[in-house]
């Protein structure tokens, strides 16, 4: 080869847009081309312990030795590892080819490595990784809150006292909402809990649900569970978190008498502090086994009377504003 010939070469090699790294056959740095030096301080290490691959930044290091180890106990004649900058978000993917003479035999490797992409690109990637899960996750939680809604439609057809109960309680309050927040406020929340507030009933058994006459201390606490049951049902959809804590709480009372965990006041969540007022609305004025029902108009003055006792003052304003405005049209 004339001197020439390998000055070109020489110049070849080093303006490849890829970082070559030659090895020689114990696995010592023998040759960089420009972009390796210049990325690397390879050349001052010995590949058979660490050879930084971190040509752009230095900061991560590959154990070449087992790639290398590796490389020669297969029979493969290239292997390709790809690393991750974990502070630049850079990605590096190395080429490791073993070199052989003309009789086959091993004497060194060939190791070219490129960015296969630029930070912005990695960040693209890895957000659309995060929409694709977010979809399958937006689409298992709408199967299940269909299931749900399936499920509570089973639950009130087996008791004939509490039929149309969730979707009269969720209209109510999605109409409180409204009159409070405006219908420019995405309400979907609040349907939805209203909806499904009684949920947990479905760990009750019928015959305490459709009992006759009243109910005893023990059956008594098994309904009481129904909250903490409803809310243990909707936790495995993360996106539901507000609306399982207000099935949790719709059974506690603004001075801090209810459960199961006896918040008072703005502790409550405020989707809880709604439902309260529209359950207890349909509650009294719908028959159950144990007793009759009693009159709207009762109902409303009972709400009313427990302003800032049971039932948080502000929305029992909104409820009597609305009630007074449904009388009069
Ligand atoms: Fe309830
Ligand atoms: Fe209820």
């Amino acid at each position: 080869m004339t001197r020439h010939v390998a000055a070109l070469i020489r110049h070849a090699v080093d303006q490849l847009p890829e970082s070559l790294v030659i090895l020689d056959v114990h696995g010592n740095v023998a040759f960089l081309n420009q972009k390796a030096t210049e990325m690397d301080s390879a050349a001052t290490m010995n590949a058979r312990t660490h050879l930084n691959l971190g040509f752009a930044s230095n900061r991560w290091t590959s154990d070449v030795k087992s790639v290398l180890d590796h490389l020669r106990t297969s029979n493969r004649s290239s292997l390709t590892t790809t690393a991750r900058d974990s502070k630049s978000g850079r990605i590096f993917r190395s080429t490791f080819s073993l070199l052989q003479d003309a009789s086959g035999c091993h004497i060194g490797t060939v190791i070219l490595t490129k960015e296969i992409a630029a930070p912005r690109y990695v960040g693209f990637a890895a957000g659309d990784c995060r929409a694709d899960l977010e979809t399958l996750s937006r689409r298992l939680g709408g199967l299940l809150v269909e299931c749900l809604e399936t499920l509570s439609d089973v639950l009130e057809s087996r008791e004939p006292y509490t039929l149309g109960h969730s979707l009269r309680v969720r209209d109510l309050a999605v109409a409180m909402a409204r009159e409070r927040w405006g219908a420019s406020m995405d309400l979907a929340a609040v349907s939805l809990a209203g909806q499904l507030h009684d949920i947990g009933k479905v760990a009750v058994s019928p015959d305490i649900l459709t009992k006759p006459g009243r109910l005893t201390d023990e059956e008594w606490s098994i309904i009481r569970t129904h909250p903490v049951v409803g809310e243990s049902i909707m936790q495995p959809v993360a996106r539901l978190g507000e609306i399982a804590k207000a099935v949790r709480h719709h059974h506690e009372r603004f001075d801090g008498s209810g459960y199961p965990d006896h918040l008072a006041g703005n502790a409550i969540p405020a989707l809880a502090r709604i439902l309260a007022i529209a359950d207890s609305y349909d509650s009294m004025t719908s028959v159950r086994p144990y007793r009759e029902a009693i009159s709207p108009s009762e109902a409303i003055n009972e709400i009313q009377a427990n302003a800032g006792v049971l039932y948080d003052p502000d929305w029992v304003r909104v409820f009597l504003k609305l009630m007074r405005r449904n009388k009069s049209e």
